[in-house]
């Protein structure tokens, strides 16, 4: 139902409320989303050449950083330094992928690992707000040059092979991530956006396929139980000192041309944690990933850094740190879902719960902790006005 309207005194009292807590932006915010700029203060560290990134991949192979993004055909670059400069070295996809959903020639969201020599890209297809999406898989032996094989469809849901499978059939096809047991060597396909979140079900051996595709062991990974949209995608999961870490972007993605969501409810990236890669996971305040739990590690910060997410992480090891990497928008630059840019912190850990710290090259910013970019601000007193005289 929707709520009648409220009287024309208490309109001028919400307006004036706005106004006020607009002007005001890090004050006057509830605990949640306070928190989220209170955590995260970091900037991005340098991206030379400001490449254009939506969900990025990175893998360090041979001395070499190789990136891949959502985007015709899976484009891949290549750097020697996480700074960039990022240059062009191919494509994934000769063109369209085979399988038969979505938008075949632009896939989303790209997750690569090397596994005995071999390189494997899932890869997803699909469209803004629809549930008919597969995860693909397509490898290869080396990435300078030589040409990936397209395997298909890993997973179907909404429509295709295997679709009319639990959980295929309540869940979206998107967003792949991987990760092995340690203990067992097994590896698992995590992958969900929105309807009913992230989940992860057992790949088979040759990494092409999953266990017991009739029956499948799935898991849920992530949850958000009370809220009617349930924005939680863009999955990755992490392994180190014995927690397996699952990390996820929560919040609207894209399209803030058209509407930005209420603070703190744009894109920011959270984590999880269990000992057993099966989970259950919770988070630093203990509560379980399955019940809504999820601690902010990035969000929007310095009314510079908007809507953070797309992430993944790059394990460092006794001499180098992991790398958090993920896309986000510069309020200077602009909204749209092709302004999005690549950006990554140096992680560290403080009783196993992953912080972003500074690292090289830090420019000073000023920044005037403005918090909101103001057109988002301007925004909000321009549709209450026109609520106001409606
Ligand atoms: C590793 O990188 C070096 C230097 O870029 C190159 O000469 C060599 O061919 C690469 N090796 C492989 C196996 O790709
Ligand atoms: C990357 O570039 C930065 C800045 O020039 C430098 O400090 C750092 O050592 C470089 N890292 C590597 C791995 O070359
Ligand atoms: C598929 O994606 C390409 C590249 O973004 C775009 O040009 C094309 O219009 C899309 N096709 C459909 C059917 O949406
Ligand atoms: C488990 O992790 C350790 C240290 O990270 C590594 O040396 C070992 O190979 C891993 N075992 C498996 C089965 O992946
Ligand atoms: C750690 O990783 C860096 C590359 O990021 C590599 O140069 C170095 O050799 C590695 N050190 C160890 C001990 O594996
Ligand atoms: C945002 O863009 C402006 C203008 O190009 C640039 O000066 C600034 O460093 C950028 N900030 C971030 C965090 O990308
Ligand atoms: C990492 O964090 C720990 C606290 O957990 C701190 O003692 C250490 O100095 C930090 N290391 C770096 C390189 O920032």
């Amino acid at each position: 139902m929707y709520p009648s309207r409220p009287l024309p005194h208490l309109r001028l009292l919400i307006l004036a409320l706005i106004t006020i807590v607009g002007a005001n932006p890090a004050s006057e915010w509830g605990p949640t989303v306070s928190r989220v700029y209170d955590t995260t203060d970091k900037i991005p560290l340098p991206n030379q050449g400001h490449l254009q990134v939506h969900d990025p991949n990175i893998i360090l192979h041979n001395g070499s950083y190789y990136l891949f993004k959502g985007g015709p055909s899976v484009p891949i670059f290549k750097a020697t330094n996480m700074t960039g400069p990022w240059s062009k070295i191919g494509t994934v996809l000769d063109g369209d992928s085979i399988i038969h959903t979505g938008n075949r020639s632009r896939p989303w969201a790209p997750t690569t690992i090397a596994r005995d020599g071999t390189f494997y890209c899932y890869y997803t297809l699909s469209t803004h707000g629809s549930r008919k999406s597969a995860i693909g898989v397509a490898t290869t032996t080396t990435l300078d040059g030589s040409p990936w094989t397209d395997h298909g469809a890993v997973i179907h849901t909404g429509d295709g092979e295997g679709s009319k499978v639990w959980p295929f059939t309540i869940t979206n096809a998107i967003d792949a991530s991987f990760i092995t047991d340690n203990s067992t060597g097994k590896s698992y396909l995590n992958y969900g956006s929105f309807w009913h979140d992230i989940w992860q079900l057992p790949l088979s051996d040759d990494l092409l396929s999953i266990e017991d595709p009739g029956d499948p062991d799935a898991m849920q990974l992530t949850f958000l139980p009370h809220e009617r949209v349930k924005p939680q995608e863009g999955s990755w999961m992490s392994y180190r000192d014995g927690y397996y870490y699952v990390w996820f972007s929560h919040g609207k993605c894209c399209k803030f041309t058209e509407g930005f969501p209420v603070r703190g409810m744009e894109y920011s990236i959270r984590v999880g944690r269990s000992k057993n890669v099966r989970g259950p996971f919770v988070d630093k305040d203990g509560q379980m990933l399955l019940d809504g739990g999820g601690s902010i590690v990035y969000a929007s910060n310095h009314g510079k850094v908007y809507a953070p997410g797309g992430i993944g992480v790059l394990d460092g090891n006794e001499t180098t740190p992991d790398i958090l990497y993920y896309h986000y928008l510069n309020t200077s630059i602009g909204f749209f879902d092709s302004d999005a840019h690549l950006g990554w912190n140096l992680l560290n850990y403080s009783d196993g719960w992953p912080f972003v710290v500074d690292g090289i090259l830090m420019s000073a910013d000023s920044g005037t902790m403005a918090y909101l970019p103001n057109c988002f601000y301007l925004t909000i007193v321009m549709f209450s006005w026109l609520y106001i005289w409606s």
